[in-house]
């Protein structure tokens, strides 16, 4: 997830460190480029910029000794082109008269990019933040003003964004939010805006808080703000804030973890903007068709998305898949695979060794390797003939969250692609997930009293719920330290079921149509004491023979699995919180597994 920074004052000065700190305060968010725009009263427009972290480029190119009287700043975390010199931001206009910078998808960049370069304008990078920038210029260019081209330009500009422009010739800055951050500072001799508070606390605590739609106008000693849609002026007074910056970086989450799980309905969204708009998908979805075997491969995490990505394709495409953990894929598949066979690799971090072993092998054997990733620029997208990102910024948390339901997401729209269905359905998702998280945190609260002394549990589901219940266990002993284990439904009985006593808590997950078969589960343990606890829909039968039930929206079978995640993410995380754990970082773990 990028970041961006803009800073006025009256007259030039030396910026440089407040920017390299304000810089180094929005690393948090992970970012993988750096770039500074300083803008000087005679209109010259510094620009240096970067592949790399804020220490090294800002060396590099002695950013610590730029001056300005304006300055933007920007981190990138890569979506659109990889991390490069070209791709980092921020981006001139086709006369370097203009210096913009973004947070955020663009997500129709690709087409936009054909028209400025057909309207005669220089397009340099692959990256969507030019895009903004070039849009401005399109209505600057015909003697709009820098508010009245803003304007303009959110009706080109297509998907969740926030930007920061200049002119060379003015003496103020402009951003606009719709869909990302975007929070505006109010010193004594200054104005700043960001992306994120933490940017912005070290210099002022006096913030205005921006809302989408809404343009700002900052001068060194005044700010307006602006309706996008009529231009009107909206009055808005100045907040103090009083977080800790720790509290800042966490949005005020307790945890990165908690952050993460609410950030689901925003990123499962971006990622269909992205997908609606990207030709890698096209490509895949051919690629798929024409195969002789497709294999869905990861590790932890991401392997439950490929065994859950795996049923939605039998599902919805009727095409057989075969989802493998990576190391296994090597043991059990290294003499049969060969160039007629696509692979799709899935990874968060694109870096975990396991799953580049795999893709050297397949490498080898000539198999297709494509890949569901979310870091940019990691190995894993560099191997790939193409990969598709999963744009959920940066996960801090070592338990996986929002990446987990994003990778689900992505299956689900490759699936519906291949049946050729209306993914109409699948927009509907981010809204169904903002309910789920705020509706089942009660319902998961009111269970974990009963789970308080135990350290031993199941987590059973069926059919499109067992690799749910799988990463529900993934979730539980990650970060409880409990040991929870995670299995088909139906085969709890061909032993495990030895193992109830008491009150021995067992988690079922399910959709409506295995609502039978999951109660004739329930019961197999509850007549032996067990407690059961189902996540479900709202039904008379499951909550009469389960001690509790914490209740799931059904829009469609595929996206109730999908909702049925977060209460077992949500109850993973308090019952970590319960045991005095730090879900963030659990012992013995780490978010990034480079070694064999
Ligand atoms: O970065 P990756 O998706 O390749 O990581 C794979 C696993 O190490 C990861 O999913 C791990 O299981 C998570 N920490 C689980 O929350």
């Amino acid at each position: 997830m990028c970041g961006i920074f803009g800073i006025v004052y009256k007259q030039d000065r030396l910026l440089g460190p407040t920017l390299i700190d304000a810089g180094l305060r929005l690393s948090y968010r992970g970012y993988d480029s750096v770039g500074i725009a300083t803008i000087l009263e005679n209109g010259v427009i510094d620009l240096r910029k970067d592949a790399g972290k804020v220490k090294s480029v800002a060396e590099k190119y002695n950013f610590k000794e730029m001056i300005g009287q304006r300055a933007i700043l920007q981190l990138r975390w890569a979506t659109f082109g990889e991390p490069s010199l070209v791709n980092s931001q921020p981006h001139l206009d086709s006369e370097g008269l203009m210096v913009g910078a973004h947070n955020g998808n663009v997500v129709n960049n690709v087409e936009l990019r054909e028209e400025f370069i057909s309207e005669g304008m220089t397009v340099r990078s692959m990256n969507d933040g030019e895009s903004c920038v070039h849009a401005v210029e399109r209505f600057t260019k015909k003697g709009f003003s820098m508010l009245e081209a803003i304007q303009k330009a959110y009706d080109v500009l297509k998907g969740d964004y926030a930007f920061v422009i200049t002119k060379a010739n003015d003496d103020k800055l402009y951003a606009f939010k719709k869909g990302s951050g975007l929070v505006a500072g109010i010193g004594d001799d200054f104005t700043c805006v960001s992306s994120d508070l933490p940017s912005i606390l070290p210099l002022t605590r006096n913030v205005v808080f921006m809302n989408d739609g809404e343009i700002i106008e900052l001068s060194a000693d005044h700010y307006k703000i602006f309706s996008v849609s009529d231009g009107t002026p909206i009055e808005r007074a100045v907040e103090i804030v009083e977080d800790t910056m720790e509290a800042a970086q966490k949005g005020g989450f307790e945890h990165f973890m908690l952050k993460e799980i609410h950030e689901q309905p925003k990123v499962a969204k971006e990622l269909i903007h992205l997908m609606n708009n990207s030709s890698a998908v096209e490509v895949t979805i051919e690629a798929l068709i024409n195969a002789r075997n497709i294999f869905f491969i990861g590790c932890g995490t991401s392997y439950n998305a490929c065994v859950t990505g795996s049923v939605y394709f039998n599902r919805i495409s009727g095409r057989t898949t075969i989802p493998v953990a990576a190391t296994q894929f090597i043991a059990q598949y290294n003499r049969s695979i060969g160039p007629e066979d696509v692979g799709i690799f899935v990874s968060q971090s694109g870096e975990t060794k396991d799953v580049l072993n795999a893709v050297e092998i397949a490498k080898q054997k000539g198999m297709k390797v494509y890949s569901l990733v979310n870091v940019v620029g990691s190995t894993l997208t560099k191997l790939s003939e193409r990969w598709l990102p999963l744009a959920c910024g940066y996960e801090i948390s070592v338990p996986a969250t929002k990446t987990f339901t994003n990778q689900l997401v992505a299956f689900l729209y490759l699936a519906y692609k291949m049946a050729k269905f209306d993914i109409s359905d699948l927009e509907k998702i981010p809204g169904y997930m903002q309910s789920t998280i705020d509706d089942t945190k009660d319902q998961v609260l009111d269970v974990l009293p009963y789970l308080e002394n135990w350290n031993d549990l199941y987590s059973l589901g069926y059919g499109v719920t067992f690799p749910i219940a799988l990463e529900g266990a993934l979730k539980l002993k990650e970060i409880t330290y409990a040991h929870c284990e995670g299995m088909l439904s139906t085969e709890f009985k061909h032993g495990p079921l030895a193992a109830v006593t008491l009150d021995y808590p067992i988690l079922f997950t399910t959709i409506e149509e295995d609502i039978s078969l999951i109660i004739s589960g329930i019961n197999e343990v509850t007549c032996r004491g067990a407690r059961a606890i189902v996540i479900g829909p709202e039904d008379n039968r499951l909550k009469s023979n389960a001690q509790h039930t914490i209740t799931i929206s059904q829009p469609t079978p595929e996206i109730a699995s999908i909702l049925s995640i977060v209460p077992l993410q949500l109850l993973s995380y308090y019952m970590s919180i319960q045991r005095g754990f730090d879900p963030d970082f659990p012992r013995n773990l780490s978010k990034t597994l480079t070694v064999d």
